[in-house]
């Protein structure tokens, strides 16, 4: 064999042997379960981590949650932040709206806790009320509020016919609804699917609610999440009950 097709045998096989190290690296290897253990802090903040990661996601998300609150408009005087997170927007709405009593829920309950210290001045008048759950089980009662936001959690509800009943049995007929979530693109690009999410294409969930009786339901790209593409649902609350 002349010498320069052995070495470009050689370079062809270590090229190989890289590029399938990497590959098993990136399906099974560190890599991939940082990737897994970073999107399970995301589903749910838990242990140790959940301090920085409350701060990351209120970091991250301060601009989401502003072109959210803009888009409310008027939230009436009960807001409900489901997946509350860190509690940037929570904190948010109440600076905005002086009068607006504001509760969050999350099935995380550390973050529970660290938003019963955060907000503990609040909760003593009585203008914050967080509590632990999940959207598919909202534990208010029924036209408790007349605004519910929520921002990055579709993907990780067990049941959307069941979160869209539990949204529209909290807000009263014709009740603002808003959710904020990144693109089906985006939420790819973050590898959720790789993890065992679904993932949420925004304009299927705008369907979902139509059909689910849900009025002016309305999807547009985020002005400040243009570049990272997220989408804001917007929409009311169907006008009769159904079922
Ligand atoms: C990516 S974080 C987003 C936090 C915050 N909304 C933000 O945008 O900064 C997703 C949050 O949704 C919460 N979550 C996960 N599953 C949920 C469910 N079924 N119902 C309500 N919240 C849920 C998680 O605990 C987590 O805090």
């Amino acid at each position: 064999m002349r010498p320069r097709r052995l070495l470009l045998g050689v370079v062809a096989a270590a090229a190989l042997f890289a590029l399938v190290g990497a590959l098993a690296r990136w399906r099974g290897g560190p890599r991939a379960r940082i990737h897994r253990a970073a999107v399970a802090q995301a589903s749910c903040p838990t242990g140790r981590l959940a301090g920085p990661v409350a701060r990351l996601l209120n970091r991250a998300n301060r601009g989401m949650a502003a072109e959210t609150l803009d888009a409310v408009g008027d939230p009436g005087d009960r807001l409900l932040d489901v997946g509350f997170g860190g509690g940037a927007l929570m904190r948010l709405a109440l600076e905005r709206h002086s009068r607006l009593r504001v509760a969050g829920l999350e099935p995380s309950p550390e973050m529970v806790s660290r938003a019963q210290r955060e907000f503990a001045d609040e909760i003593a008048v009585g203008r914050v009320d967080v509590r632990a759950g999940a959207i598919e089980d909202i534990p208010w009662a029924d036209g408790a509020f007349s605004t519910l936001v929520t921002m990055n959690t579709p993907y990780f509800w067990r049941d959307r016919g069941r979160a869209l009943a539990e949204i529209s049995r909290v807000l009263g007929p014709g009740g603002k609804v808003l959710i904020a979530l990144p693109s089906e693109e985006m939420q790819r690009r973050l590898g959720l699917d790789a993890v065992g999410h679904e993932l949420v294409d925004p304009d299927e969930l705008a369907e979902s609610m139509r059909a689910a009786g849900f009025e002016r339901v309305e999807t547009a790209t985020m002005a400040v999440e243009r570049r990272r593409g997220a989408v804001l649902i917007t929409a009311r609350a169907p006008y009769t009950r159904r079922g």
